[in-house]
């Protein structure tokens, strides 16, 4: 598989959980790559491991083994990922009350991210990325719980962007939404998207939100890629669930 100038480059990605003392595979040497603009989905039935690679990829599963390139730069197993790197990935979970603070307002929920990373005018950002995100600045002083679905959703988006990620990955971001509100979500993804270059992986159950977003994809099993497809031949509904 060649890496020259892919967005990411994931190559025999092995993952073991330890269930009761025993080691068992959740990724088995599972590879693909993303080309830089790409919106590349990841389908595949319940337990496959989906979202297993992709808290790999951003970070959050350290123990693994095999290759993970982001434009370039190799993760490291077992290490935290630091630098720009920690800037350039970014991940949106399917639920946006779970990641979302409770007790903190939305401008705080928005504000620590740039703090860290220290990134000054956190006041104007914030502004910024929420009327990206087709929300009102005022909308910082609010608490989640005061917040429709969508607009949590909306909130937990502007945080991946507010870092200007290159990658970002999306765990089933719309599937928690009303029908409604999921097609405002994925065109609002999909015209940051454009304004700002990102790549995507896409995770979906969806056949109709993965047509509608994705150029190509992966389809996984058991823990490997199956097939790697593109939008004119999309696996059929029953491979999704
Ligand atoms: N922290 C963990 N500890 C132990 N086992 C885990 C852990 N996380 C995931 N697993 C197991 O790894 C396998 C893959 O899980 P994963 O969450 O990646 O699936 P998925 O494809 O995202 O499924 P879904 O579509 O239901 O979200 C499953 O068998 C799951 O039980
Ligand atoms: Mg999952």
């Amino acid at each position: 598989m060649t890496s020259s100038g892919a967005a990411l480059v994931v190559e025999d990605l092995r993952i073991s959980f330890n269930r009761e003392g025993t080691p068992v595979a959740a990724v088995r040497g599972a590879s693909f790559s993303v080309q830089p603009g790409e919106s590349f989905g990841l389908v595949g039935p319940s337990g496959c491991g989906k979202s297993t690679v992709l808290r790999a990829i951003a970070g959050l599963q350290r123990d693994w083994a095999g290759r993970i390139t982001v434009y370039g730069e190799n993760l490291t197993s077992g290490a935290r990922i630091t630098g720009r790197l920690r800037r350039d990935i970014q991940m949106v979970f399917q639920d946006p009350y779970g990641s979302l603070h409770p007790r903190h307002r939305v401008g705080r929920i928005l504000g620590e991210p740039l703090r860290v990373h220290g990134i000054e005018n956190v006041d104007r950002r914030i502004a910024e990325v929420l009327s990206q995100v087709g929300l009102d600045p005022t909308m910082a002083r609010r608490y989640p719980h005061e917040l429709s679905g969508g607009q949590r959703q909306r909130v937990a988006i502007a945080r991946a962007l507010l870092l200007r990620p290159k990658v970002l990955l999306l765990d089933e971001p719309t599937s928690a939404l009303d029908v409604s509100v999921q097609a405002e979500i994925l065109n609002l993804l999909n015209d940051l998207k454009d304004a700002h270059g990102m790549t995507f992986i896409l995770v979906s159950h969806d056949r109709d939100v993965i047509a509608h977003m994705c150029s190509r994809g992966a389809r996984m099993e058991g823990g490997t890629i199956r097939e790697v497809f593109d939008r004119s031949r999309l696996p059929a509904g029953a491979q999704f669930t």
